[in-house]
């Protein structure tokens, strides 16, 4: 891969996050991916929102493990954001997947998986699965914040491309990439400005940074080496 940029959360700094009109609008922009976050409902759905709970994007309350699904997509994702949004759905992983089969939609997916707060059992298999359902593993990253998790993933897939994913400075951050079999260090910049940073690379781990939202930044860390630059404003990147 040479220098990238990706939608954090679809084109979150203009939409609301992790919905379907956010990630259409990263696909405008010329963006090269999306990265987007994974809970799992209490009926085994893979929805796509960044919290465990609902409270802060939606106009319901509660943990996203005790909704069923069929509630889940009552909610509006929206209005929180601003009015024109009302009504907008939190999606699905297989939703997301079933837009990006489409035509001119040739976006990488990092595919967070947020069972770090709460260990959602079965979760790695799941989304394995779907992912063969549509044969979209070329353009699948999967990354998790639990090196667990992770270790999961690559005992059961041996190919899917893994970002060890790590907050602020974590010194031994290239040691367990090593051990989980990830293929790449998905950080902050302050990780991947420093020795450890660049020690990665050196040992074949690109970066993906997260989460960059001006051009000064992102040119300092295409600059050091960074492989992805992951931003809520990709239209600001493209138009360079
Ligand atoms: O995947 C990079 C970044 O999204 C991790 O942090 O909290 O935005 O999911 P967060
Ligand atoms: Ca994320």
């Amino acid at each position: 891969m040479s220098r990238m940029i990706f939608a954090h959360r679809g084109l979150s700094g203009r939409y609301p996050e992790n919905t379907m009109a956010a990630f259409e609008a990263a696909l405008q922009t010329g963006a090269h991916g999306i990265e987007l976050d994974v809970q799992l409902s209490k009926d085994g759905q893979l929805v796509i929102i960044h919290d465990e709970e609902v409270n802060r994007t939606t106009d319901g309350t509660g943990y996203i493990r005790d909704f069923k699904y069929e509630d889940i997509k009552q909610l509006d994702a929206g209005s929180w954001f601003n009015k024109a949004s009302y009504g907008i759905a939190i999606p699905t992983l297989d939703e997301v997947f079933e837009w990006a089969t489409k035509q001119n939609n040739h976006l990488m997916i990092n595919v967070e998986l947020k069972n770090d707060v709460i260990r959602y059992e079965g979760m790695e298999e799941k989304v394995l699965a779907l992912i063969n359902r549509y044969g979209i593993s070329d353009r699948i990253i999967l990354s998790s914040f639990n090196p667990e998790s992770l270790r999961k993933i690559r005992m059961l897939d041996s190919d899917i491309q893994i970002g060890y994913l790590i907050l602020g400075m974590q010194k031994n951050a290239v040691t367990v990439a090593e051990n989980i079999g990830a293929n790449a260090i998905h950080c902050e910049a302050v990780f991947a400005l420093s020795e450890y940073g660049q020690k990665a690379i050196e040992r074949g781990l690109p970066l993906r940074v997260y989460t960059i939202n001006t051009l000064s930044e992102g040119e300092k860390l295409l600059a050091a080496g960074t492989e992805v630059i992951m931003t809520d404003y990709p239209d600001l990147f493209m138009q360079k």
